[in-house]
């Protein structure tokens, strides 16, 4: 099979042929029709979990996909060949990833079935970026009226936490470069942010002098300064971080809740988030389609930034 791997932390991606796996007991084999790519699949290309677990070379790219059950292992129950099916596959101590025609899952795990009317590429770029949106939100606990700035909104998470947002009847500020801004508006923003123009913190303020409820912070790194953003927060505010930048006790000095959030869906939130795909209910945007032969410049593209939406491969 056709599969995009790396050889070591920092080595480029390039094509390869690899064995079809053969699943074992408990697992199941998965034709990918589509992978997405997240900002997650470079950061472990470069060894964001090197000290955390082993990696087993050569190491097949991408966490999320959506394909076909196409043969299962002994005791497998839940899954049948035909059927079709999304998650998570990223397996670094196996070599497993979605960057691939086949990929083998536990059948326990990160995958759930699809709707039927769910086409592969909006499937497969819902696992990582738009749970971890979904996540969030649930996470700020927002009441309507409620009012939250999502900051890095114009991307893949961004995008869907808007949407998420607004669903809870809260006041959405996005952060959106104009080429975007009028598509945040639709899927649900009342006010969007040129963060080019001026610093997002000082333009919320000057919109909200009385302060907001809460952040969705997409952008600070990990022990990058989030104090501008939490100057915003009312007391009894939340500070959410997708990158650990939020500091909780910190933060609970000055009476705002900080959470580190790390996407980890169960199969009924994937269940769940896949019907909210296929009646409509979240929208997705997809930027590029690429064919497999192109993923590693998709890859190389996706680290310089301006992301407008979801990046899907199509093995
Ligand atoms: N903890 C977890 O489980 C988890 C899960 C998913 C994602 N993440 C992390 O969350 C972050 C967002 O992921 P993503 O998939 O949405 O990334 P993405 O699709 O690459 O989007 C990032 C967006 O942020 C915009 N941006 C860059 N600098 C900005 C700034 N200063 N202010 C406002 N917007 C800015 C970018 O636009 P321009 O480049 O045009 O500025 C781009 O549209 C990544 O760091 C990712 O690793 C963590």
């Amino acid at each position: 099979m056709k599969a995009v791997v790396i050889t070591g932390f920092g080595a480029e991606p390039r094509l390869t042929d690899l064995p079809v796996p053969q699943p074992g007991p408990g697992e199941v084999l998965v034709r990918l029709h589509a992978a997405a790519l997240n900002p997650f699949d470079w950061k472990v290309a470069d060894g964001a979990l090197r000290n955390a677990v082993e990696h087993d070379f050569p190491l097949v790219m991408g966490s999320d996909g959506a394909g076909v059950v196409e043969g299962i292992g002994a005791g497998v129950t839940r899954f049948r060949p035909g059927d079709t099916v999304y998650g998570q596959f990223m397996s670094v101590q196996r070599g497993r990833g979605s960057y691939a025609e086949y990929v083998l899952a536990p059948e326990d795990d990160k995958i759930a079935r699809t709707p039927d009317s769910l086409p592969f590429p909006v499937a497969a770029a819902l696992p990582t970026a738009s749970m971890t949106a979904y996540q969030a939100i649930e996470t700020a606990r927002l009441d309507t009226g409620h009012v939250i700035l999502v900051n890095g909104a114009s991307g893949g998470v961004g995008q869907s936490a808007v949407q998420f947002a607004a669903l809870q009847g809260a006041r959405v500020l996005a952060t959106a470069t104009p080429d975007i801004a009028g598509h945040l508006r639709d899927l649900g923003a009342h006010e969007t942010i040129d963060f080019h123009a001026a610093p997002t913190a000082q333009q919320v303020l000057a919109a909200h002098p009385d302060g907001i409820d809460a952040v969705l912070d997409l952008i600070t790194p990990h022990g990058g300064d989030t104090d501008s953003l939490v100057d915003l927060l009312k007391p009894g505010g939340i500070l959410v971080s997708t990158n650990g930048a939020a500091d909780p006790d910190a933060l609970a000095a000055r009476e705002v809740r900080g959470v580190n959030l790390s996407n980890n869906p169960s199969r009924a939130e994937l269940e769940a988030l896949a019907d909210l795909a296929a009646a409509g209910k979240l929208r997705i945007r997809i930027d590029a389609e690429v064919p497999l032969t192109a993923a590693p410049a998709a890859v190389a593209r996706a680290r310089t930034g301006h992301s407008r939406g979801k990046t899907v491969i199509l093995p």
